[in-house]
């Protein structure tokens, strides 16, 4: 036998030992569910880009939700497709816009669960951009005040805490001062504080109907190239008032969620978004790939790159792996 002070291998040697001596750790309260909710009744369709992910009606949301609680996931987000756009997206403040509807129905039959909204507009604009236009641009200070109408009546219909994923330079302090000002200064924000132009997010505009009808996103969203960048729109969403920072997307910003966890004190969260959860089953179904070790995988290379909050379209499904033990 060699002489060796440091054999690893000595914490390896037995299932309970390697559980044992986990460095990260998390469990099902840390996941976050995103649904898409649609105009119309009886309505459970499978979103093609997405398989196994869905577009609900309102009516058919209760048993979902269920489905998502039993599976012992605690929160859940909504994305709303409306019937019908316009150049404000004016479905996205209506008080029987759809989202709304899908608030107030779900507090109605699942109140267990904690709702969190997505506060954006392209979804509900004719054009697809995230904002009120200038001609071709996003005009950033008139979006905020529609942006604030938004938030405000997502937490009137019932919202638990508001999300704001347009990337509209001052949005987390507008949107706090109308919540503080409606009498809603329990209200957390979840803030999209460095949200990337991204290929990554192709599958979900195909699930929303969300692709930009000219141009793209890289004029607010930002741009891959940049890692400081990143912590200036952090710090800045820090001091407007944002108690949750969000990284998006994640598996290729791990160094961002990263740095973003060292820097500040707030519980940082991560999007692992459509994309990333497209290719883990496009690979899976071809059988290039094994489907649950690629979701546990990667789904702990986030928790260990430092964030405590995920959102996932894995959600169910990393809610058994960690109450089997399997990882967590
Ligand atoms: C809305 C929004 C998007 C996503 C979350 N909120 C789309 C986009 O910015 O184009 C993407 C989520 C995903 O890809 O899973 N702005």
């Amino acid at each position: 036998m060699i002489d060796l002070v440091q054999r690893p291998r000595r914490l390896r040697t037995s299932p309970l030992l390697r559980k044992m001596v986990r460095e990260t750790r998390m469990d099902p309260s840390s996941l976050i569910y995103p649904m898409f909710i649609k105009e119309g009744e009886k309505i459970k369709e499978e979103i093609p880009t997405m398989p196994g992910q869905y577009r609900y009606s309102v009516d058919q949301l209760p048993r979902a939700l269920e489905e998502v609680a039993d599976a012992g996931v605690t929160s859940v987000m909504f994305f709303g497709i409306p019937g019908s756009k316009d150049a404000c997206g004016s479905g996205a403040y209506a008080e029987d816009g759809i989202v709304q509807k899908a608030f107030r129905k779900a507090k109605e039959t699942v109140p267990e669960l904690y709702y969190i909204g997505d506060v954006c507009m392209c979804e509900y604009t004719s054009h697809g951009h995230c904002g009120i236009l200038d001609g071709d641009y996003v005009d950033n200070d008139k979006t905020l005040e529609y942006l604030a109408k938004i938030a405000l009546s997502q937490v009137q219909a019932g919202a638990d805490m508001v999300a704001p994923s347009d990337m509209m330079d001052g949005r987390v302090a507008a949107i706090r001062e109308v919540l503080d000002d409606n009498g809603y200064e329990r209200v957390p924000i979840m803030s999209y504080a460095a949200k990337y132009a991204s290929g990554f997010y192709g599958p979900f505009r195909d699930a929303a109907g969300s692709a930009p009808s000219f141009g793209d996103r890289k004029s607010y969203q930002m741009d891959y190239h940049n890692r400081k960048e990143a912590l200036k729109e952090v710090f800045s969403d820090v001091e407007e008032g944002a108690d949750i920072i969000m990284i998006k997307p994640a598996m290729s910003y791990l160094d961002i969620i990263r740095e973003t966890a060292d820097a500040i004190d707030l519980p940082v969260a991560a999007y692992s978004v459509s994309g990333e959860y497209a290719m883990i089953k496009a690979g899976a179904s071809l059988g290039y790939v094994d489907e649950d070790s690629m979701i546990c995988e990667t789904a702990v290379s986030i928790y260990r790159a430092g964030c405590s909050i995920l959102l996932t379209y894995f959600a169910k499904e990393l809610a058994k792996f960690m109450k089997e033990g399997r990882i967590g």
